[in-house]
Protein backbone atom coordinates (compact mmCIF):
# COMPACT_ATOMS: atom_id res chain seq x y z
CA UNK A 1 0.00 0.00 0.00
CA UNK A 2 2.58 2.34 1.07
CA UNK A 3 4.93 1.77 -2.12
CA UNK A 4 1.29 2.43 -4.73
CA UNK A 5 0.91 5.36 -2.77
CA UNK A 6 4.78 6.67 -3.29
CA UNK A 7 4.64 5.34 -6.75
CA UNK A 8 1.45 7.36 -7.28
CA UNK A 9 3.16 10.39 -5.87
CA UNK A 10 6.28 10.42 -8.12
CA UNK A 11 5.02 9.00 -11.58
CA UNK A 12 4.86 11.93 -14.16
CA UNK A 13 1.57 10.45 -15.94
CA UNK A 14 -1.45 11.14 -14.18
CA UNK A 15 -1.95 14.02 -12.22
CA UNK A 16 -5.48 12.32 -10.83
CA UNK A 17 -3.30 9.55 -9.34
CA UNK A 18 -0.78 12.01 -7.97
CA UNK A 19 -3.23 14.44 -6.60
CA UNK A 20 -6.16 12.07 -5.35
CA UNK A 21 -4.75 8.74 -4.97
CA UNK A 22 -7.80 6.84 -3.48
CA UNK A 23 -10.52 8.78 -5.91
CA UNK A 24 -7.81 8.37 -8.74
CA UNK A 25 -7.59 4.77 -8.53
CA UNK A 26 -11.63 4.07 -8.37
CA UNK A 27 -11.99 5.73 -11.47
CA UNK A 28 -9.33 3.80 -12.74
CA UNK A 29 -11.05 0.48 -11.89
CA UNK A 30 -14.17 2.02 -13.30
CA UNK A 31 -13.21 2.62 -16.47
CA UNK A 32 -11.37 -1.20 -16.12
CA UNK A 33 -15.53 -2.48 -15.63
CA UNK A 34 -16.67 0.39 -18.03
CA UNK A 35 -17.49 -2.73 -21.23
CA UNK A 36 -20.27 -4.50 -18.15
CA UNK A 37 -21.21 -1.39 -16.97
CA UNK A 38 -21.93 0.20 -20.58
CA UNK A 39 -25.89 -0.94 -20.37
CA UNK A 40 -26.17 1.09 -17.30
CA UNK A 41 -24.88 4.60 -19.21
CA UNK A 42 -27.62 4.29 -21.67
CA UNK A 43 -29.82 7.62 -21.80
CA UNK A 44 -31.65 9.78 -24.62
CA UNK A 45 -29.90 13.00 -26.36
CA UNK A 46 -31.35 16.12 -27.17
CA UNK A 47 -32.85 14.42 -30.33
CA UNK A 48 -34.66 11.59 -28.44
CA UNK A 49 -32.38 8.87 -29.30
CA UNK A 50 -30.27 6.39 -27.62
CA UNK A 51 -27.50 8.37 -26.20
CA UNK A 52 -24.56 5.99 -24.66
CA UNK A 53 -22.47 8.07 -22.11
CA UNK A 54 -19.55 5.79 -22.50
CA UNK A 55 -19.25 5.74 -26.41
CA UNK A 56 -18.76 9.77 -25.71
CA UNK A 57 -16.61 9.44 -23.09
CA UNK A 58 -14.79 7.14 -25.69
CA UNK A 59 -13.81 10.34 -27.83
CA UNK A 60 -13.01 12.94 -24.98
CA UNK A 61 -10.32 9.93 -24.63
CA UNK A 62 -9.01 10.28 -27.81
CA UNK A 63 -7.81 13.56 -26.63
CA UNK A 64 -5.52 11.78 -24.31
CA UNK A 65 -4.29 9.36 -26.86
CA UNK A 66 -6.04 6.19 -25.69
CA UNK A 67 -8.65 4.21 -27.45
CA UNK A 68 -8.69 5.17 -30.96
CA UNK A 69 -10.67 2.32 -31.79
CA UNK A 70 -12.67 0.33 -29.62
CA UNK A 71 -12.83 -3.65 -29.58
CA UNK A 72 -16.85 -4.18 -29.34
CA UNK A 73 -17.76 -3.15 -33.00
CA UNK A 74 -21.08 -1.06 -33.60
CA UNK A 75 -23.75 -1.45 -30.73
CA UNK A 76 -26.49 0.59 -32.54
CA UNK A 77 -29.24 -1.30 -33.93
CA UNK A 78 -30.46 -0.90 -37.30
CA UNK A 79 -33.94 -0.32 -36.01
CA UNK A 80 -32.81 2.18 -33.18
CA UNK A 81 -35.10 5.60 -33.35
CA UNK A 82 -33.16 8.11 -34.96
CA UNK A 83 -30.24 6.11 -36.09
CA UNK A 84 -27.80 7.91 -38.16
CA UNK A 85 -25.22 7.13 -40.16
CA UNK A 86 -22.45 8.33 -42.71
CA UNK A 87 -21.60 6.84 -46.08
CA UNK A 88 -18.62 5.86 -46.77
CA UNK A 89 -17.22 6.09 -51.07
CA UNK A 90 -16.34 2.58 -53.18
CA UNK A 91 -13.41 4.39 -53.51
CA UNK A 92 -11.43 5.98 -50.26
CA UNK A 93 -8.89 7.91 -51.55
CA UNK A 94 -5.58 8.47 -49.07
CA UNK A 95 -5.45 10.88 -46.14
CA UNK A 96 -3.88 13.96 -46.58
CA UNK A 97 -0.63 14.92 -45.29
CA UNK A 98 -2.58 17.91 -43.66
CA UNK A 99 -5.62 18.31 -42.01
CA UNK A 100 -7.71 19.86 -44.50
CA UNK A 101 -8.45 23.73 -43.66
CA UNK A 102 -10.61 26.11 -45.57
CA UNK A 103 -10.25 29.86 -47.32
CA UNK A 104 -12.23 32.38 -45.38
CA UNK A 105 -12.32 35.78 -47.15
CA UNK A 106 -14.64 36.97 -49.94
CA UNK A 107 -13.93 39.46 -52.86
CA UNK A 108 -14.20 42.63 -50.19
CA UNK A 109 -11.14 40.96 -47.33
CA UNK A 110 -7.67 41.46 -48.04
CA UNK A 111 -6.39 39.16 -45.76
CA UNK A 112 -8.21 35.77 -45.89
CA UNK A 113 -7.95 33.58 -42.85
CA UNK A 114 -7.16 29.78 -43.46
CA UNK A 115 -9.60 27.89 -40.78
CA UNK A 116 -9.09 24.86 -38.99
CA UNK A 117 -12.26 22.64 -39.73
CA UNK A 118 -12.96 22.66 -35.87
CA UNK A 119 -11.95 25.68 -34.01
CA UNK A 120 -13.65 26.79 -30.40
CA UNK A 121 -16.86 28.57 -30.47
CA UNK A 122 -17.44 32.02 -28.41
CA UNK A 123 -17.10 32.19 -24.72
CA UNK A 124 -16.20 35.15 -23.04
CA UNK A 125 -13.80 36.34 -20.74
CA UNK A 126 -16.17 36.52 -17.14
CA UNK A 127 -18.10 33.74 -18.07
CA UNK A 128 -15.01 31.80 -18.16
CA UNK A 129 -12.05 32.89 -16.11
CA UNK A 130 -8.65 33.86 -16.87
CA UNK A 131 -7.36 30.09 -17.14
CA UNK A 132 -10.04 28.76 -18.78
CA UNK A 133 -9.41 31.49 -21.68
CA UNK A 134 -5.37 31.00 -21.44
CA UNK A 135 -6.29 27.42 -21.76
CA UNK A 136 -8.47 27.43 -24.58
CA UNK A 137 -6.18 29.60 -26.28
CA UNK A 138 -3.05 27.32 -25.80
CA UNK A 139 -5.29 24.23 -27.02
CA UNK A 140 -6.13 26.90 -30.83
CA UNK A 141 -2.38 27.68 -30.71
CA UNK A 142 -0.90 23.94 -30.42
CA UNK A 143 -3.77 22.44 -32.55
CA UNK A 144 -3.64 25.31 -35.56
CA UNK A 145 -7.56 25.70 -35.16
CA UNK A 146 -9.27 29.53 -34.45
CA UNK A 147 -10.56 30.54 -30.89
CA UNK A 148 -13.37 33.15 -30.22
CA UNK A 149 -12.95 35.36 -27.63
CA UNK A 150 -16.87 35.73 -27.18
CA UNK A 151 -18.46 39.37 -26.89
CA UNK A 152 -16.62 39.83 -23.40
CA UNK A 153 -13.99 41.67 -25.27
CA UNK A 154 -10.39 41.34 -26.26
CA UNK A 155 -8.24 40.35 -22.75
CA UNK A 156 -4.39 39.82 -22.49
CA UNK A 157 -5.64 36.18 -21.75
CA UNK A 158 -6.62 35.67 -24.79
CA UNK A 159 -3.47 37.06 -26.53
CA UNK A 160 -0.23 35.60 -24.05
CA UNK A 161 -0.49 32.00 -25.90
CA UNK A 162 -0.28 33.52 -29.74
CA UNK A 163 -3.13 31.08 -30.86
CA UNK A 164 -5.35 32.57 -33.90
CA UNK A 165 -8.62 34.85 -32.45
CA UNK A 166 -11.85 35.94 -34.17
CA UNK A 167 -12.51 38.89 -31.84
CA UNK A 168 -16.34 38.99 -31.57
CA UNK A 169 -18.51 41.88 -30.69
CA UNK A 170 -22.12 41.55 -29.30
CA UNK A 171 -24.36 44.42 -28.86
CA UNK A 172 -22.92 46.05 -25.43
CA UNK A 173 -19.81 46.24 -27.98
CA UNK A 174 -17.69 45.59 -25.46
CA UNK A 175 -13.66 46.29 -25.52
CA UNK A 176 -14.77 48.67 -28.17
CA UNK A 177 -17.47 51.00 -26.73
CA UNK A 178 -18.01 54.88 -25.64
CA UNK A 179 -19.04 55.56 -22.62
CA UNK A 180 -22.22 55.42 -22.90
CA UNK A 181 -23.01 52.26 -24.54
CA UNK A 182 -22.31 52.91 -28.25
CA UNK A 183 -19.51 51.40 -30.86
CA UNK A 184 -16.45 52.90 -30.71
CA UNK A 185 -14.52 52.74 -34.12
CA UNK A 186 -11.22 53.65 -32.50
CA UNK A 187 -11.28 51.07 -30.28
CA UNK A 188 -11.96 48.91 -32.43
CA UNK A 189 -9.43 49.84 -34.90
CA UNK A 190 -6.95 49.29 -32.82
CA UNK A 191 -7.65 45.71 -31.27
CA UNK A 192 -8.59 44.73 -34.58
CA UNK A 193 -5.07 45.33 -35.85
CA UNK A 194 -3.46 42.62 -33.49
CA UNK A 195 -1.65 40.30 -35.35
CA UNK A 196 -3.49 37.19 -33.51
CA UNK A 197 -6.72 38.65 -34.20
CA UNK A 198 -7.64 36.99 -38.15
CA UNK A 199 -11.20 37.42 -37.82
CA UNK A 200 -14.07 39.55 -36.59
CA UNK A 201 -17.31 38.36 -35.50
CA UNK A 202 -20.33 40.62 -34.46
CA UNK A 203 -23.44 38.52 -32.80
CA UNK A 204 -27.00 39.16 -33.82
CA UNK A 205 -27.96 36.04 -31.71
CA UNK A 206 -26.87 32.69 -29.36
CA UNK A 207 -28.81 29.36 -29.66
CA UNK A 208 -29.19 29.24 -26.26
CA UNK A 209 -31.14 32.60 -25.76
CA UNK A 210 -32.32 33.58 -29.24
CA UNK A 211 -33.89 37.46 -29.31
CA UNK A 212 -32.20 38.00 -25.76
CA UNK A 213 -29.32 40.30 -25.06
CA UNK A 214 -26.82 38.92 -21.66
CA UNK A 215 -27.08 39.61 -18.27
CA UNK A 216 -23.58 39.56 -15.89
CA UNK A 217 -25.06 40.71 -12.36
CA UNK A 218 -23.19 43.47 -10.33
CA UNK A 219 -21.33 41.26 -7.62
CA UNK A 220 -19.88 39.48 -10.82
CA UNK A 221 -18.60 42.63 -12.60
CA UNK A 222 -14.94 42.54 -11.07
CA UNK A 223 -12.77 45.67 -11.91
CA UNK A 224 -10.97 43.17 -14.12
CA UNK A 225 -13.99 42.22 -16.38
CA UNK A 226 -14.98 45.98 -16.47
CA UNK A 227 -11.76 47.53 -17.43
CA UNK A 228 -11.98 44.62 -20.59
CA UNK A 229 -15.37 45.08 -21.16
CA UNK A 230 -15.65 48.92 -20.94
CA UNK A 231 -18.27 49.24 -18.16
CA UNK A 232 -18.61 50.64 -14.62
CA UNK A 233 -17.30 47.85 -11.94
CA UNK A 234 -19.61 46.51 -9.54
CA UNK A 235 -22.63 47.72 -11.96
CA UNK A 236 -25.17 45.15 -13.34
CA UNK A 237 -23.09 44.55 -17.27
CA UNK A 238 -26.05 44.39 -20.08
CA UNK A 239 -26.00 43.18 -23.84
CA UNK A 240 -28.99 44.99 -25.28
CA UNK A 241 -31.47 42.42 -27.07
CA UNK A 242 -30.60 44.40 -29.98
CA UNK A 243 -27.90 46.60 -31.93
CA UNK A 244 -28.12 50.47 -31.82
CA UNK A 245 -25.84 50.62 -34.57
CA UNK A 246 -28.29 49.22 -37.50
CA UNK A 247 -32.31 48.30 -37.32
CA UNK A 248 -32.76 47.06 -41.01
CA UNK A 249 -30.45 44.25 -43.27
CA UNK A 250 -29.12 47.27 -45.08
CA UNK A 251 -27.84 48.62 -42.23
CA UNK A 252 -26.27 45.21 -40.64
CA UNK A 253 -24.53 44.19 -43.89
CA UNK A 254 -23.04 48.35 -44.18
CA UNK A 255 -21.78 48.05 -40.69
CA UNK A 256 -19.96 44.48 -41.55
CA UNK A 257 -18.50 45.98 -44.53
CA UNK A 258 -17.26 49.10 -42.23
CA UNK A 259 -16.16 46.80 -39.22
CA UNK A 260 -13.99 44.77 -42.51
CA UNK A 261 -12.77 48.23 -43.27
CA UNK A 262 -11.68 49.27 -39.35
CA UNK A 263 -9.95 45.43 -39.27
CA UNK A 264 -8.15 46.50 -42.66
CA UNK A 265 -9.85 43.91 -44.61
CA UNK A 266 -9.59 41.22 -42.48
CA UNK A 267 -12.26 38.47 -42.78
CA UNK A 268 -15.67 39.74 -41.00
CA UNK A 269 -19.06 37.85 -40.27
CA UNK A 270 -22.21 37.74 -38.22
CA UNK A 271 -23.43 34.89 -35.93
CA UNK A 272 -26.93 34.16 -35.16
CA UNK A 273 -29.14 31.46 -34.49
CA UNK A 274 -31.63 31.15 -37.32
CA UNK A 275 -35.14 32.78 -36.74
CA UNK A 276 -37.25 32.66 -39.33
CA UNK A 277 -36.26 32.20 -43.27
CA UNK A 278 -37.99 35.70 -43.76
CA UNK A 279 -35.26 37.43 -41.79
CA UNK A 280 -32.65 35.05 -43.63
CA UNK A 281 -33.49 36.07 -47.15
CA UNK A 282 -33.78 39.69 -45.95
CA UNK A 283 -30.52 39.51 -45.33
CA UNK A 284 -29.63 38.30 -48.53
CA UNK A 285 -31.45 40.70 -50.67
CA UNK A 286 -29.30 43.40 -48.67
CA UNK A 287 -26.49 41.85 -49.19
CA UNK A 288 -27.04 42.08 -52.79
CA UNK A 289 -28.51 45.63 -52.77
CA UNK A 290 -25.70 46.63 -51.00
CA UNK A 291 -22.98 44.66 -53.28
CA UNK A 292 -21.33 43.64 -50.33
CA UNK A 293 -21.27 40.88 -47.79
CA UNK A 294 -20.10 39.20 -44.74
CA UNK A 295 -16.64 36.69 -45.07
CA UNK A 296 -18.62 33.92 -42.99
CA UNK A 297 -21.93 33.44 -41.81
CA UNK A 298 -21.71 31.40 -37.63
CA UNK A 299 -24.81 29.45 -37.40
CA UNK A 300 -25.65 28.68 -33.67
CA UNK A 301 -28.63 26.11 -33.25
CA UNK A 302 -31.38 26.72 -30.76
CA UNK A 303 -29.96 23.50 -29.21
CA UNK A 304 -26.44 24.42 -28.63
CA UNK A 305 -24.95 25.54 -24.94
CA UNK A 306 -25.32 27.32 -21.98
CA UNK A 307 -26.52 30.20 -21.18
CA UNK A 308 -28.15 32.44 -18.22
CA UNK A 309 -31.87 32.50 -19.84
CA UNK A 310 -35.14 31.59 -19.03
CA UNK A 311 -36.08 28.19 -19.34
CA UNK A 312 -38.45 29.07 -22.40
CA UNK A 313 -35.88 30.63 -24.30
CA UNK A 314 -33.24 27.78 -24.00
CA UNK A 315 -35.80 25.50 -24.64
CA UNK A 316 -38.31 26.80 -27.20
CA UNK A 317 -36.90 29.82 -29.20
CA UNK A 318 -34.73 29.51 -32.07
CA UNK A 319 -34.17 27.21 -35.06
CA UNK A 320 -32.04 23.98 -34.46
CA UNK A 321 -29.05 23.40 -36.18
CA UNK A 322 -29.96 20.97 -39.15
CA UNK A 323 -32.55 23.58 -39.99
CA UNK A 324 -30.97 26.60 -39.58
CA UNK A 325 -27.72 25.15 -41.18
CA UNK A 326 -29.55 24.48 -44.30
CA UNK A 327 -32.06 27.86 -44.33
CA UNK A 328 -28.59 29.79 -44.43
CA UNK A 329 -26.77 27.51 -47.22
CA UNK A 330 -30.15 27.18 -49.19
CA UNK A 331 -31.04 30.92 -48.86
CA UNK A 332 -27.50 31.77 -50.02
CA UNK A 333 -27.16 29.09 -52.49
CA UNK A 334 -30.32 30.36 -54.21
CA UNK A 335 -29.07 34.42 -54.39
CA UNK A 336 -25.95 33.36 -55.93
CA UNK A 337 -23.74 34.38 -52.92
CA UNK A 338 -22.68 30.95 -51.65
CA UNK A 339 -19.26 31.33 -53.06
CA UNK A 340 -17.97 34.19 -51.26
CA UNK A 341 -19.48 33.81 -47.68
CA UNK A 342 -18.07 30.47 -45.75
CA UNK A 343 -20.76 28.86 -43.37
CA UNK A 344 -19.45 28.09 -39.69
CA UNK A 345 -21.96 25.90 -37.39
CA UNK A 346 -21.94 25.53 -34.11
CA UNK A 347 -24.10 23.61 -31.42
CA UNK A 348 -23.60 20.23 -29.80
CA UNK A 349 -20.42 19.63 -32.00
CA UNK A 350 -18.58 17.05 -29.95
CA UNK A 351 -17.09 14.66 -32.15
CA UNK A 352 -15.10 13.94 -35.75
CA UNK A 353 -19.18 12.29 -37.20
CA UNK A 354 -20.32 15.76 -35.77
CA UNK A 355 -18.14 17.41 -37.80
CA UNK A 356 -19.21 15.65 -41.04
CA UNK A 357 -22.67 15.75 -40.49
CA UNK A 358 -22.58 19.68 -40.27
CA UNK A 359 -20.12 19.88 -43.05
CA UNK A 360 -22.67 17.69 -45.27
CA UNK A 361 -25.52 19.88 -44.07
CA UNK A 362 -24.09 23.08 -46.03
CA UNK A 363 -21.39 24.49 -43.13
CA UNK A 364 -17.64 24.96 -44.13
CA UNK A 365 -16.03 24.69 -40.73
CA UNK A 366 -17.24 24.14 -36.87
CA UNK A 367 -16.87 25.86 -33.94
CA UNK A 368 -17.59 23.35 -30.98
CA UNK A 369 -17.49 24.58 -27.24
CA UNK A 370 -14.43 21.92 -26.61
CA UNK A 371 -12.63 20.55 -29.32
C1 LIG B 1 -19.75 29.60 -20.90
C2 LIG B 1 -20.28 29.99 -22.26
C3 LIG B 1 -20.14 31.31 -22.68
C4 LIG B 1 -20.60 31.68 -23.94
N1 LIG B 1 -20.41 32.97 -24.36
C5 LIG B 1 -20.76 33.30 -25.62
C6 LIG B 1 -20.45 34.59 -26.13
O1 LIG B 1 -19.88 35.44 -25.47
N2 LIG B 1 -20.81 34.84 -27.42
C7 LIG B 1 -21.43 33.92 -28.22
O2 LIG B 1 -21.68 34.21 -29.39
N3 LIG B 1 -21.72 32.70 -27.76
C8 LIG B 1 -21.41 32.35 -26.49
N4 LIG B 1 -21.65 31.08 -26.05
C9 LIG B 1 -22.28 30.11 -26.95
C10 LIG B 1 -21.23 29.29 -27.70
O3 LIG B 1 -20.40 30.11 -28.47
C11 LIG B 1 -21.85 28.30 -28.66
O4 LIG B 1 -22.69 28.96 -29.57
C12 LIG B 1 -22.61 27.23 -28.00
O5 LIG B 1 -22.05 26.90 -26.75
C13 LIG B 1 -22.54 26.04 -28.92
O6 LIG B 1 -23.22 24.96 -28.44
P1 LIG B 1 -22.52 23.78 -27.60
O7 LIG B 1 -22.28 24.38 -26.24
O8 LIG B 1 -23.56 22.74 -27.61
O9 LIG B 1 -21.25 23.41 -28.32
C14 LIG B 1 -21.23 30.71 -24.78
C15 LIG B 1 -21.35 29.39 -24.34
C16 LIG B 1 -20.90 29.03 -23.10
C17 LIG B 1 -21.05 27.60 -22.68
Amino acid sequence: MFAVGLYDLVQPRHSVLRNYPVLGHLRYLMEALRPELQQYFIERDYDGRPYDRSRRSIIYERAKGVHAEQAFGTERDIDEVGYEYLAQSVAPVPLPDTPPRVLVGGPDCTQPYSMALLNVSAMSFGALSANAIRALNKGAALGGFAHDTGEGGLTPYHLENGGDLVWEIGSGYFGARTADGHFDPQQFADKAAHPHVKCLSLKLSQGAKPGLGGVLPAPKVSAEIARYRGVPAGVKCVSPAYHSVFTTPRELIRFIARMRELADGKPTGFKLCVGTRTDILAICKAMLDEGTAPDFIIVDGAEGGTAAAPLEYEDHVGVPLTDGLMTVHNALVGTGLRDRIKLGASGKVAGATDVVKRLIQGADYTTPRAP
